[in-house]
């Protein structure tokens, strides 16, 4: 049994490099470690259909839960990868993710990946880590909410610890400068075109008034807002969010088609009408990403397809595989 079990596993190792990878459906994660599509399909073959139902259900629910879930995944993958350190909760020695700056009063969606973990413990316990919980529910967020479907590579398993300190590092602020923000992308391997791509994602979705507010009142310490933003979008936008206080108040980061996962995103980029200030430097600071804006802008279906392959290789951000790291029974908490 064992022998054969680890027959199975090498031949899946061997079908993924030559018959997968050149189609870039199975990566090379790490040392030594694959992800690939079929992970699950002898050992969970439901799991894809159990998410997706949940997502489905949760969106159906609230609109906007599709972009919250979208968001987990990329906070996930940017602080010790794609390893489902973001849904500890603070525990023993470990600080919770959850209370850094970029996810308090933020990251929400928490609860549906309960419930996603929950029905598939379920139907196969401790078999599907919460890390590939996280690639799983991004896609389908983005199918559901109108965007473009890929293929998912499975097979990350779960960290035992989480970061702080990376989640407060290594995810780019919005008012990051437009070098700082494509730094921390690099640090990841993602590149410039990755950049762009994914930054589409703010076609749905919200933002709180704390995340803007320096444009419309103080962008360079100076007095002056942010002339990059259009001055009468960014008078609308002062009547919700004042000089002090109303931090929480939320925006539409796409206004035109906020729950519509689609290209207008880039059309607001070109006509100044960008939410966050590292939305608008895409257009303003770099000749290389306002080409690529111009493009999307253009072509939504370019677009489509460049965002689901960016959206495989941020998910291949240094998983754990074979037998690092755990099948959490519950995403919130390492196993005892
Ligand atoms: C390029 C650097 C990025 C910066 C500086 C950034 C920053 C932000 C900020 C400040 C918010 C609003 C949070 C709040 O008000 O609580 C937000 C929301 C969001 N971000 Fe990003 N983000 C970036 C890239 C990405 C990427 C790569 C993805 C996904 C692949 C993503 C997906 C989203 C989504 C879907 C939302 C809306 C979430 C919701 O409504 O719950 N962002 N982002
Ligand atoms: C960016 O925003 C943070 C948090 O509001 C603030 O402390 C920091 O001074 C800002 N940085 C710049 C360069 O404006
Ligand atoms: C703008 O910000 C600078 C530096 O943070 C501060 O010294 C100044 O008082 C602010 N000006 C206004 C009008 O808020």
């Amino acid at each position: 049994m064992r022998a054969r079990m680890s027959q199975s596993k090498n031949f899946l190792i061997i079908f993924c490099v030559l018959a997968l990878a050149p189609l870039g459906l199975c990566a090379k994660a790490g040392y030594g470690g694959y992800l690939y599509p079929q992970f699950y399909d002898h050992s969970c073959p439901k799991a894809q259909e159990i998410v997706k139902s949940v997502v489905a259900k949760a969106v159906a629910k609230d609109p906007r839960m599709g972009a919250s879930l979208l968001r987990l995944h990329f906070h996930d993958c940017f602080v010790k990868g794609c390893d489902a350190s973001l849904l500890l909760d603070s525990s023993g020695t470990i600080i919770s993710e959850k209370r850094s700056v970029p996810n308090t009063n933020s990251a929400r969606g928490f609860e549906v990946l309960d419930e996603i973990k929950f029905a598939l413990e379920k139907e196969c316990p401790q078999t599907v880590s919460c890390a590939d919980l996280l690639a799983l529910a991004a896609r389908d967020s983005t199918v559901l909410t109108g965007g473009p479907s890929w293929v998912v590579p499975l097979g990350r398993r779960d960290s035992t610890g989480a970061s702080l300190s990376g989640s407060n590092n290594n995810i780019p602020a919005p008012n990051n400068t437009f070098q700082t923000i494509l730094t921390k992308f690099k640090l990841k391997g993602l590149d410039i075109v990755d950049l762009v791509a994914l930054s589409g994602s703010h076609t749905i979705g919200n933002a709180r008034c704390t995340t803007f507010r320096q444009r419309l009142y103080n962008q360079t310490g100076n007095g002056q807002p942010d002339f990059t933003l259009d001055q009468s979008y960014a008078a609308q936008l002062r009547t919700r969010c004042p000089r002090s206080g109303g931090d929480q108040n939320l925006f539409f980061l796409d206004f035109v088609s906020p729950i519509k996962f689609d290209n207008s995103y880039f059309k607001n980029l070109l006509a100044k009408k960008g939410l966050l200030s590292s939305d608008e430097v895409l257009v303003t600071q770099s000749q290389a990403t306002l080409q690529l804006v111009k493009q999307y802008a253009g072509n939504q279906e370019l677009f489509f397809e460049q965002f689901a392959k960016s959206m495989v290789k941020m998910g291949n951000i240094t998983p754990l595989t074979g037998s690092k790291g755990q099948i959490r029974k519950r995403c919130r908490q390492v196993n005892k």
